[in-house]
């Protein structure tokens, strides 16, 4: 990866602050993640033009199935309609479509339309935008450890890249920028092994309210900064 870059390769969001959003205009929470959902499509769109070659979206955590079981079935049914909506817009629009976290707990039919949603995607050489759905940094650092267990790979066969390799972001470069919106500073079980080197970017804009000037803002701080990966 080249250190003097301009443009991050690849940026991921932690899309926070759609119920306090809501909460100032006298909405219900699912409205302030419904204004959410519609935002990833500008969003995704305006990454795309902004030539960022891959953007992961944190849409539900493993930690989310402890919210109020309305709240859950509501973002489930948003994941499952956005799919719906977006996935052909996503495929004229040349962008790859991946899945990374746990499956199995997501009901049946959502489960069904990722996958036909990264199927019909996957070919395609544009901006690959990858969802994290049911995913959380130390439940997918725990499972690579026992694949590699399971995998019978000796002690001395381990290695960093070795690791990597076994995370769902296996065929993914690590983020150069991550950016948070919603004026929280931490990063809630996050991409932990692979945020190591990036560049982190807090705003206290909410999700639904971050539009392209808020990008651009982002883009133009990370060119900014200067990366030096631990080196002088
Ligand atoms: C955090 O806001 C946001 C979420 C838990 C869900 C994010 C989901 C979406 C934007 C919708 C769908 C996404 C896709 C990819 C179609 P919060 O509820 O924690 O906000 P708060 O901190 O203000 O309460």
């Amino acid at each position: 990866m080249s250190g003097d870059s301009s443009l991050p390769r690849h940026v991921a969001i932690i899309m926070d602050g759609n119920g306090r959003w809501a909460k100032q205009r006298g909405l219900s929470r699912i409205d302030g993640h419904r204004a959410g959902a519609k935002n990833v499509r500008k969003v995704a769109r305006a990454f795309a033009d902004h030539g960022i070659k891959y953007l992961t979206l944190f849409a539900f955590s493993t930690e989310n199935w402890g919210r109020p079981q309305e709240e859950v079935t509501g973002l489930l049914h948003l994941l499952s309609h956005s799919i719906d909506e977006e996935t052909q817009r996503f495929h004229q629009a040349n962008i790859k479509l991946v899945h990374i976290g746990k499956p199995d707990r997501l009901p049946l039919e959502l489960r069904r339309k990722i996958k036909s949603a990264t199927e019909l995607t996957k070919d395609n050489t544009g901006m690959t935008l990858c969802l994290a759905f049911d995913y959380g940094s130390r439940s997918e650092i725990v499972d690579a450890v026992r694949c590699i267990k399971e995998g019978n790979v000796s002690p001395e066969g381990i290695s960093e890249t070795i690791f990597s390799s076994y995370l769902d972001t296996a065929d993914i470069p690590d983020p150069d920028l991550l950016i948070r919106t919603g004026g929280e500073f931490r990063l809630s079980n996050f991409l932990l092994w692979q945020v190591a080197y990036s560049e982190l970017y807090f705003t206290p804009v909410s999700w639904p309210d971050f539009n392209e000037k808020e990008i651009e803002k982002a883009l133009l701080d990370y060119e900014q900064r200067q990366r030096r990966f631990g080196n002088l």
